[in-house]
């Protein structure tokens, strides 16, 4: 139904309680007499039923006070129906995170910028608010007891060690000294929490599928050829692990076009041939959605994907004509839907259409538009190259040494495990 008449005329509460009431009975007609049984009916209920008592509550001057921060009428997070995409960073300088780059030992120093010298702190106290729910904060103890007796593991390129350094960080304080153990490899890494039987661990696959440039990576981004249809060399190592978190994005935006390899051929690495990325992208996902559907028992492990993690390399973007890429940024863009240009919406369509024709559920983590406000997140000059912090001379050079594809820790990839949390 449509309501008619300008929105300013009829009060914005019976509004929601006309569209609560017409959407019930719709859902009612739909799902006849096994409404009971139904959880979406169920949540409906409670969604609207909050929402309607909260309003009136508040009685007239409930219209005025939809927009004041005060007065909370968001339900409890729910992720079948709240969009976590939809809603604000809210800055609050009594949040403190839950480790340092100080007090975690695990952090690498790629993203360890307060260590490196980074002398703001303000990116360190914006909190997440989706517009319809409460999203919970991290609990490192719930965190554990979800995982007890189980295995974790983020598998994909280094935003996803950073999201697995973050996550890391967010429990292991809680844990006792020698209760606890890390072991870092080259391609593997767990840390156990033992009283808990549990495993947090990385695995690096940068394409999740195969490629020249996996392990001693090829500097030169033309050399670079991917095994589009080759993925079981990495895939034995996500056996028999209970929670998977894969990503795989910004490795393939090294142009418009990128070196593929498929099937076998006599003349080895000599027989690829350039693909548009996307396609490439495409195939590359394809086969590790074949791997997850045949291998894969539902029941038995959780599979989870992680969106895209938004570059800010382009200050225009964002309006700051003056700024060099994410150099010196200390806010999040405050503009609603913003979107820059280092988030291909193409690629994440891919990804999506994909997804969507897997047998296994994949439960996606979309980070990518409440990241894109991120701008002051990233870390900048505040790192490393080649092992070695950058030299002041370095650090004067933004333009060619500033870092706006890594995020600092803590940060920003906290908020992404927060909803992680809150999905497991
Ligand atoms: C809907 O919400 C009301 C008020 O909380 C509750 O009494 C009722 O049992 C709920 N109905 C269903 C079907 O859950
Ligand atoms: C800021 O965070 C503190 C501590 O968690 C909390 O008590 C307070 O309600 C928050 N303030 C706002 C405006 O969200
Ligand atoms: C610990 O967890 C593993 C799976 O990660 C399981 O095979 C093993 O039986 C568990 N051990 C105990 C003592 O619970
Ligand atoms: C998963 O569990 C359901 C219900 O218990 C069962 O019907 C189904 O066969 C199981 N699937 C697999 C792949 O084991
Ligand atoms: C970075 O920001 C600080 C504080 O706003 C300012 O003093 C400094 O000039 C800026 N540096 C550059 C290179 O823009
Ligand atoms: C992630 O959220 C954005 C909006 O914030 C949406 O456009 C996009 O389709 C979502 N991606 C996936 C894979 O669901």
């Amino acid at each position: 139904m449509h309501v008619p008449s300008p929105r300013g005329k009829i009060p914005l509460p019976i509004i929601i309680a006309l569209a609560c009431a017409v959407v019930f009975i719709a859902v009612l007609y739909a799902e006849r007499v096994s409404f009971l049984s139904s959880s979406s009916i169920f949540k409906l209920n409670k969604s609207c039923h909050r929402r309607g008592t909260k309003l009136k509550s508040n009685d007239k001057k409930a219209d005025e006070h939809l927009d004041d921060p005060i007065i909370d009428d968001r339900f409890d997070f729910d992720p079948e129906e709240c969009n976590v995409a939809n809603g604000k960073w809210v800055f609050n300088s009594s949040i403190k995170p839950l480790y340092s780059d100080r007090t975690c030992p695990y952090l690498d120093r790629q993203v360890s910028c307060e260590k490196n010298g980074r002398p703001d702190s303000d990116y360190r106290h914006w909190e997440w608010q989706p517009e319809d729910c409460t999203l919970p904060r991290f609990n490192p103890e719930l965190a554990l007891k979800k995982l007890r007796g189980k295995r974790l593991l983020f598998v994909g390129d280094s935003l996803q060690r950073g999201q697995w350094q973050s996550f890391v960080c967010l429990v292991e304080w809680i844990i006792p000294e020698d209760k606890k153990s890390m072991r870092r490899g080259r391609s593997r890494s767990v840390f156990k929490a033992k009283e808990y039987n549990a495993t947090i661990e990385f695995y690096w696959a940068p394409y999740l599928v195969e490629s020249n440039t996996d392990l001693h990576i090829i500097g030169d981004t033309t050399k670079r050829i991917i095994k589009v249809d080759s993925v079981a060399k990495h895939a034995e190592n996500w056996m028999g692990v209970d929670i998977l978190v894969f990503n795989s994005y910004v490795w393939w935006m090294s142009g418009p076009r990128i070196k593929t390899l498929w099937g076998s051929f006599s003349n080895g690495e000599e027989g690829f041939e350039e693909l548009d990325t996307t396609i490439a992208y495409r195939i590359g996902l394809k086969t590790w959605a074949n791997w997850v559907d045949t291998t894969i028992n539902p029941n038995r492990t959780r599979v989870f994907f992680t969106t895209m993690s938004p570059t800010h390399t382009r200050n225009e973007d964002w309006n700051h004509k003056d700024g060099i890429k994410c150099f010196n940024e200390t806010k999040p863009v405050m503009k609603k839907k913003f979107w820059g240009s280092g988030s291909d919406k193409k690629m994440m369509s891919v990804v999506a259409n994909v997804v969507e024709k897997m047998k296994v559920p994949v439960t996606f983590i979309n980070i990518t538009q409440i990241s894109e406000y991120r701008i002051d997140g990233h870390a900048s000059v505040y790192t490393e190259t080649g092992g070695k912090l950058l030299t002041d001379e370095q650090k004067a050079d933004p333009i060619h040494n500033a870092d706006c594809i890594h995020w600092c820790l803590p940060g920003v990839p906290d908020t992404w495990n927060q909803i992680f949390l809150a999905y497991l």
